[in-house]
């Protein structure tokens, strides 16, 4: 008999709903959240009422887009953290709820093991999938984490930020510059443009596999506002410029101890995840890298960088086979780690 997964994403500002079959996926869809973009950042309070909104019409369509019927499913994964509150009691409750009706079992998913797990996803049976161990990148809005991936439920964090995510670096960065939130995206596409050896800002000498990147934030600050008293357009005039300058110094923070990572484990497989993996000049960088020293690289589908329920959908597909199932007394964790 068929193993068929409902994966339900509600951690933040993205309603998602996933269907698996046999590791294999049927549908993942994603509705985002607008209503936030005149805020500069997540509302929680609307997030959660996006969500409550959203989330019968996403679960509905994710069911029908693959063809199955809710009787079909075996069991329902879910987000349980880490995340806002709010959001994570919509995807939670609702996730109970239904398996109640359905008389099938729920499974708690951890959102920064799904992130891990998303190159997992197979959208054929012939896709290649990581094997373990492997190291993971993991950079986000709220992560930037070196893990060693041992097993789909044995993962040990190597390094991490002390201060700031990779994700924020990027949009606080772009709110400086005067550029919409999330600003990641729109250094990306600026960065192509533009000179990336122009601007030098300052790079963190911390030990170990950990990473930093307040002291880029404040260089890059006091940078424009020095230049900005000269010449009150130095932003626009040199907003390329800056994104890929930017953009080239996290990228090299970021390398600089994944490659410390790689040399002290020996392991040969390189992934990356989180919203952040979606940049085009840390993918390429990633892929270059790997390709130069043997390495095999998984860089994933753009679909799955940021949040969505497919990941949810395969980590509880995992667990679900082991019989790693959770309690309805289960509540949400807004803060948990690997
Ligand atoms: O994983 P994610 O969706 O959720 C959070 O952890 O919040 O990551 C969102 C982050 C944001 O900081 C966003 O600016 C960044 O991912 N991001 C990017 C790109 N696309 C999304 N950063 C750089 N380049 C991109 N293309």
């Amino acid at each position: 008999m068929s193993t068929i997964i409902l994966g339900i994403e509600s951690s933040c500002d993205d309603t998602s709903a996933a269907i698996i079959k046999d590791g294999i996926l049927l549908s993942n869809v994603i509705a985002s959240q607008s209503v936030h973009e005149e805020y500069g950042g997540v509302v929680p309070e609307l997030a959660s009422r996006a969500h409550q909104q959203n989330i019968v019409p996403v679960v509905d369509t994710a069911i029908k887009r693959a063809g199955i019927e809710k009787a079909d499913l075996s069991a329902i994964a879910f987000t349980r953290g880490p995340g806002l509150l709010g959001s994570l009691l919509v995807g939670t409750s609702f996730a109970k709820g239904l398996s109640l009706g359905l008389r099938i079992p729920i499974v708690d998913v951890n959102h920064l093991h799904g992130h891990v797990l998303s190159h997992f996803i197979r959208r054929n049976p012939d896709d290649t999938v990581p094997e373990y161990p492997f190291i993971c990148l993991l950079i986000s809005g709220g992560n930037s984490q070196i893990i060693l991936v041992k097993n789909y439920n044995d993962m040990e964090v190597l390094g991490q930020t002390i201060d700031d995510a990779a994700g924020e670096a990027f949009d606080k960065c772009a709110k400086v510059m005067g550029l919409p939130y999330p600003g990641g995206p729109h250094i990306d596409r600026l960065a192509t443009e533009g000179d990336a050896s122009r601007f030098k800002f300052s790079k963190p000498h911390i030990p170990g596999l950990n990473y930093s990147f307040s002291g880029l934030k404040t260089s890059f600050l006091y940078t424009l506002r020095d230049a900005k008293k000269l010449d009150p357009d130095f932003i626009e005039k040199n907003k390329a410029d800056l994104a890929a300058s930017l953009q080239r110094t996290i990228i090299e923070i970021l390398l600089d101890k994944l490659k410390k990572a790689i040399d002290l484990t020996g392991v040969k497989t390189v992934a990356i995840g989180g919203g952040v993996s979606a940049n085009s000049g840390v993918r390429q960088a990633i892929a270059d890298y790997c390709d130069k020293h043997g390495l095999n690289a998984f860089i994933p589908e753009r679909a799955f960088t940021t949040d969505n329920a497919a990941m949810v959908a395969i980590a509880g597909y995992y667990k679900y086979l082991a019989g790693d199932f959770c309690h309805y007394n289960a509540v949400p964790y807004a803060r948990i780690t690997i």
